[in-house]
């Protein structure tokens, strides 16, 4: 019998998938080095003037049925996401650049690229931003709204929202968060139900950070939300909560980009292969804004626990202790300006194998962090609006499939992250198949030997 024919169910137990029909707006706080990377990126792509490498949805395909049946359609062919040309943007930021202006002051692309796209990105002005100095105790800026408290502050966003939506034309929204990353907080009393949420903040209560309240606003208004820095913004009772109600899907956190890509690409390697580990020391050299944001000890804790956790859970030391029971593993992060956003990554890998023997490896990753992150950023728009078309997706809140994206991937309690690259990758995948009715992929193989 053929697998590769849809399942005799046909999209039963998937729900509904509506058409990607007119324009997608982008909703994006934090104008600064991904932001621009990524719309002027796009801008790029839709122009012929570059491809859109590291992007899944533009490049990746997805076999559907056996390895006999030649069936390996292009993803963004096989489920209907929104097109690069319906893409509208808007942005908020404590700055008053522009995107090109902030395009230029982030210093990642050249300036030739961005002089081609510049009508395009000089429209794009910052709105005013919800922004707390306590949360981010590096910056300051002048664009910055006002508001007796901070629900009043959310309403002011929910009525950008709306005004950006009404002005661009689109048909759907979707906002991520590209924002600096705030000072670590962990989730306590008042973020637990919506009602204890909203009377603190109505209290301008100190644990409401201001990624919740663009969070809030975006849950209220039913768009969906990503969050792409290690805060602690949708990670709490109440915002899930919200999100579920709205029927706006939510995912994070913090980008997988960099240290943490190779981390995630190596160590499950080892452990495919039974390979012990003593230690990873990992440090970064990093010139950018998000550096000099990270050199204030608050906000790099909340970064470093992000980083962190990623080499426990692909190696699960509780079931191999003798191979994982005893790992040193350190995260540094410095500021130095001379690099700008090339970030350069050192690894130091201690491992040990046959007899216990020491090995070592280094890796020394030029990288660049906000190019490793622009893609992501594309893919996670248009799946997430991909999630709020699923009539199965949209109300389940977090969006586990899109852990392929992050460092810290969200779960509902008591459920462990999946870490490992390529299990997110057959978590996204097998998805998409599911969405379409198609049979999931199992890698058994026993049928070409029957
Ligand atoms: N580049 C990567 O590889 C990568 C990977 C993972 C996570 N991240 C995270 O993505 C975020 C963006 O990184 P970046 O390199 O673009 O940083 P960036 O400093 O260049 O840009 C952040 C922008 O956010 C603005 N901002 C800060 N607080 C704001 C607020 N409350 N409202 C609106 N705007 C606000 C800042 O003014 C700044 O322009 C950071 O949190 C970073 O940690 C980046």
């Amino acid at each position: 019998m053929p697998t590769s024919k849809k399942q005799d169910k046909g999209n039963h137990g998937a729900g509904d998938l509506a058409p990607a029909k007119g324009k997608l707006g982008v909703m994006i706080p934090g104008m600064g080095a991904v932001a621009t990377t990524f719309v002027a990126g796009v801008e790029a792509v839709r122009r012929g003037i570059s491809a859109p490498i590291g992007s899944l949805t533009q490049m990746g395909t997805i076999r559907l049925g056996k390895r006999t049946d030649g069936r390996s359609p292009k993803i963004n062919e096989f489920v209907p996401l929104a097109g690069l040309k319906d893409l509208v943007f808007t942005g908020w930021d404590i700055f008053e650049d522009d995107m090109y202006a902030a395009a230029r002051n982030a210093g990642v692309l050249e300036v030739a690229l961005l002089d081609r796209v510049k009508p395009f990105l000089s429209k794009i002005k910052p709105r005013k931003a919800v922004f707390d100095k306590n949360y981010v105790k590096k910056l300051d800026g002048p664009n910055v709204k006002k508001g007796k408290n901070k629900m009043e502050l959310a309403e002011q966003l929910r009525d950008d929202i709306r005004d950006f939506k009404k002005t661009s034309g689109a048909s759907r929204l979707v906002m991520i968060w590209c924002a600096s990353t705030e000072t670590f907080i962990k989730a306590g009393a008042v973020h637990q139900t919506v009602a204890s949420f909203e009377k603190a903040m109505r209290e301008n209560h100190q644990a409401i950070a201001p990624s919740m309240i663009y969070a809030y606003a975006a849950m209220q208004e039913g768009v969906p939300f990503a969050n792409g820095a290690p805060n602690l913004t949708v990670d709490i009772p109440a915002i899930q909560e919200l999100s579920r109600e709205h029927e706006a899907p939510i995912c994070g956190k913090d980008y997988k980009t960099g240290q943490t890509l190779i981390k995630t690409i190596l160590a499950p390697g080892f452990k495919a292969r039974m390979i012990g580990l003593n230690g990873w020391f990992s440090t970064n050299i990093l010139g950018n804004r998000d550096g000099e944001v990270l050199d204030d000890p608050g906000s790099f804790k909340t970064k470093e626990e992000s980083k962190l956790s990623v080499l426990e859970h692909i190696l699960q030391p509780e079931l191999y202790p003798e191979l994982y029971g005893n790992i040193c593993h350190k995260v540094r992060i410095n500021y130095y300006p001379p690099r700008g956003d090339n970030k350069e990554g050192w690894d130091n890998i201690d491992i040990f194998g046959w007899l216990g023997y020491p090995m070592q490896i280094k890796v020394d990753f030029l990288c660049r962090d906000s190019i490793l992150a622009a893609p992501i950023v594309l893919d996670l728009v248009l799946f997430l609006d991909l999630a709020k078309r699923s009539s199965e997706l949209r109300g389940i809140g977090i969006q586990e499939w899109l852990s392929f994206y992050f460092k810290s991937p969200m779960t509902p309690k008591g459920l462990y992250p999946e870490h490992d690259l390529f299990i997110q990758l057959m978590k996204l995948k097998n998805t998409l198949r599911h969405l379409k009715g198609e049979e999931l992929i199992t890698h058994l193989g026993l049928e070409y030997y029957d």
